[in-house]
């Protein structure tokens, strides 16, 4: 079953066009990975799926559904959750307070707000660093709280942008297997990243955007090999040539 649907999506901010006529599909179950070089449009495209900005034209279906229109708020209750690139935690709030807000999305009790919250906290490894604020934690804790957050909102489809990329080795380690225990549950997921290890061992396909365009799209194994793709990274072919030899 197709669970989310980019249908013709263009972006433009005056003259720059972020996504020109950008279409994929997301299959229940999958995960999609989404690449492609600094500025090519990735983070743009989870900010117009989530209605943070308006395409000037195409739509956006989840589960069949038209929600271009819809606001931030209402995609998130309708069960489509995101992390932000740059993390954005309420500051004055412990760890613990920030992740109980992703669970009023869907338990009015504070009580068994707090439950889910403490549940999604051991899970992602993050129950120690509860009552702390949010702007003390490091970069890795940061990430996990971002994920903690969205995960909180219970989802059907998330969206992470660059949850591994500034981890060290161990948190990325870490990290990649949570997204592997998300998708066992049954969440599908869409994957910005541009550390390709994660990237090659989570997604079960790939789509790659160069220019605000899909020039790519297939299995890791198959873009890899893309002369498309090559030349996409030309400059940062190591990356790819970094995973071809691991
Ligand atoms: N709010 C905005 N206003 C104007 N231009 C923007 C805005 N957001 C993004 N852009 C531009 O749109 C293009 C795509 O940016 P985007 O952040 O989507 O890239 P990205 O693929 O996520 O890059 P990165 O890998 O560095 O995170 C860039 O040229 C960027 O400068
Ligand atoms: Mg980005």
């Amino acid at each position: 079953m197709i669970i989310l649907e980019v249908k013709e999506i263009t972006k433009r901010f005056g003259g720059l066009v972020a996504l020109k006529d950008l279409s994929f599909k997301l299959r229940q179950g999958e995960i999609l990975g989404i690449i492609g070089p600094n500025g090519a449009g990735k983070t743009t495209l989870f900010n117009v799926i989530t209605s943070f900005h308006r395409p000037e034209t195409g739509k956006i279906f989840f589960k069949g559904e038209d929600i271009t229109e819809l606001r931030p708020y209402q995609i998130c209750r309708k069960g489509l959750a995101r992390t932000f690139q740059i993390t954005q935690p309420f500051a004055n709030l412990t760890v613990l307070e920030n992740v109980k807000i992703g669970a009023y999305n869907h338990i009015p009790s504070s009580r068994e707000a707090t439950d889910e919250a403490l549940r999604i906290l051991e899970a992602v490894g993050l129950i120690e660093k509860r009552n702390e604020r949010a702007t003390s934690l490091s970069i890795g804790h940061r990430k996990k709280l971002e994920l903690a957050k969205a995960m909180a909102t219970r989802p059907e489809v998330i969206l992470l942008d660059e949850v591994v990329a500034g981890l060290n080795s161990r948190e990325a380690n870490d990290m990649i297997a949570y997204i592997h225990h998300i998708q066992k549950q049954g969440i599908t997921i869409l994957l910005i990243e541009h550390v390709m290890k994660a990237i090659m061992s989570l997604s079960n396909r790939i789509v790659v955007i160069h220019y605000g365009q899909k020039i790519s799209e297939g299995k890791p194994e198959e873009v890899s090999k893309d002369p498309k793709v090559i030349e996409a990274y030309l400059g940062e072919e190591y990356i790819l040539a970094k995973h071809q030899r691991s």
